[in-house]
C-alpha cells in the first residue's frame, strides 16, 4: 500500500506531479486561455460582483490560503483577508451577498472551518470550498467545490494535498481574472502553461533533492530550534516548513517573514540556530540577501534554496539547495519541496513516527 516507500509521507511527497497534473486537468484550456470549473454552482453573474473575498481554512490549508492572497489580489484585483478558522468565526464579519467566503480543507470536516462557512452563509456571504475529501460535509453545504484531486492522502502531515490546493488555488485565480477581465487572454493561457509545466518541474527534482538533504541534514538533526525565513509568496512557504517540522520531528519550528527579523526574532540567531531561507532570483532577491547577511553576520546556521546558477549563494554558505527557475509566482509550489523532504528525513534521523506524530489526527472534527 505504500508502494516500496518507507511511510505514507514519503510516498505523498512523490505523488505531488501527480496530485497538480489531476487537478489541473481539463480545466485549462491551452489553446483559448480559457479556464472551466464547472463544480461551481455559482452563476457568474454572482461571482462577477464579488468585491470582497474571506479565504478561511487551518494550519497547512491556511498557508496555502496566504499564498492564494497574493496570487488574487494580482491577477483578480479582488481584495482578500485570510482568516484562520478558529478566528473567523468568533470575530465580527463585515459580510454581504458580495462577498465570497473560501474555505480550504483537505478533509473537508474540519470543524472551525466548517462553522465559519456555516457562519459567513447566515450573513449572507456566497460559500466556495476547495476539498480533496468528495462529498465531505464542506462540499455540501457549499454554492460550489473545486476539487483537489490530490488523491487519498493519509499521512497525518498533508503533503500532496497542499501542493493541489496551491494549484488549484492558481486556477481559481486565472478563473476570476477571466471573469473580471482583469488580465489579457494571453496573459492567462501562458500563466495556465506554467502552472501545468510546474508538475514535471517537480517530478524532476524531488530524487535530487531528497539525495542532498539527507546527506545535509546529518550536520542539523539534534538541533533544538530552527528557523525558516522567506519574503512575498514564500512567506507562507516558509510557516508550512516550520509547521512540518515541528509537526513530525517535535523540533521547535517558527517561520517569519525575512524582514520581520530584525524586529525581535534576530536575537535568537547564534551559531546554534539553524536558519532555512528561501532565497529565489525573484522580484525582492536582493532584499532578502540582505536579511540573510545580518543573520550570517550573527553566525546563524544557514540553508538556503535558490535558483540554479545563483553563485553569490555558495559565498554566503556552503549548504545550499539549487532549484530550477520557474515563473515567480510559481515559486511557492517549487519551493516547498525541500521543506518538505528536510521535515521528513530530519524525523526520521529522529526515530520518530512520521505518518501517526503524537497529538494529532488526520481530520480535527472538534472545536
Ligand atoms: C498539517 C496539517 C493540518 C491541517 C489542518 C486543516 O500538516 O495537516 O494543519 O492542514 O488540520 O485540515 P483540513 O485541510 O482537512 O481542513
Amino acid at each position: 500500500e505504500k508502494a516500496g516507500y518507507k511511510h505514507f509521507m514519503l510516498k505523498e511527497i512523490f505523488e505531488q506531479p501527480q496530485a497538480i497534473t489531476n487537478t489541473v486537468r481539463g480545466r485549462i484550456n491551452l489553446e483559448t486561455g480559457e479556464v472551466v470549473l464547472p463544480e461551481i454552482t455559482l452563476g457568474e453573474e454572482d461571482l462577477r460582483a464579488i468585491e470582497r473575498i474571506y479565504l478561511v481554512a487551518c494550519g497547512t490549508s491556511w498557508h496555502a490560503a496566504l499564498v492564494a492572497k497574493y496570487w488574487i489580489e494580482k491577477y483578480a484585483a479582488i481584495p482578500v483577508e485570510v482568516d484562520i478558522a478558529s478566528e473567523f468565526r468568533y470575530r465580527s464579519l463585515l459580510v454581504n451577498e458580495r462577498v465570497l467566503t473560501l474555505a480550504i480543507s483537505q478533509s473537508g470536516e474540519t470543524a472551525d472551518t466548517l462553522a465559519g462557512i456555516r457562519r459567513a452563509a447566515r450573513l449572507g456571504s456566497k460559500v466556495i470550498t476547495i476539498c480533496n475529501v468528495v462529498g465531505s460535509t464542506m462540499t455540501r453545504e457549499a454554492d460550489g467545490t473545486i476539487y483537489t484531486h490530490a488523491g487519498p492522502e493519509i499521512g497525518v502531515a498533508s503533503t500532496k494535498a497542499f501542493i493541489a490546493q496551491l494549484a488549484a488555488l492558481f486556477l481559481f485565480t486565472l478563473y476570476l481574472s477571466q471573469l473580471k477581465r482583469s488580465i489579457p487572454v494571453e496573459h492567462r493561457r501562458r500563466l495556465g502553461q506554467h502552472l501545468i509545466d510546474s508538475a514535471r518541474v517537480v517530478q524532476e527534482l524531488l530524487p535530487k533533492i531528497r539525495e542532498q538533504i539527507g546527506t545535509m541534514i546529518e550536520s542539523f538533526y539534534q538541533c533544538r530550534d530552527f528557523l525558516f525565513v522567506g519574503r512575498g509568496l514564500n512567506y507562507p512557504i516558509a510557516l508550512e516548513g516550520a509547521l512540518k517540522l515541528k509537526e513530525i520531528s517535535y523540533i521547535h519550528a517558527e517561520g517569519y517573514a525575512a524582514g520581520e527579523l530584525k524586529h525581535g526574532p534576530i536575537a535568537l540567531i547564534d551559531k546554534d540556530m539553524p536558519v532555512l531561507a528561501i532565497t529565489p532570483k525573484d522580484s525582492v532577491y536582493q532584499k532578502t540577501i540582505s536579511n540573510i547577511e545580518e543573520i550570517k553576520a550573527r553566525q546563524g546556521r544557514l540553508i538556503l534554496i535558490g535558483t540554479e546558477g545563483d553563485t553569490q549563494l555558495e559565498k554566503i554558505t556552503e549548504d545550499v539547495i539549487y532549484l530550477p527557475a520557474v515563473h515567480e509566482d510559481l515559486n511557492p509550489i517549487i519551493y516547498t519541496i525541500p521543506a518538505q523532504l528536510l521535515s521528513y528525513e530530519i524525523a526520521v534521523r529522529r526515530g520518530c513516527d512520521v505518518d501517526q506524530p503524537r497529538n494529532l489526527a488526520k481530520s480535527v472534527t472538534v472545536e
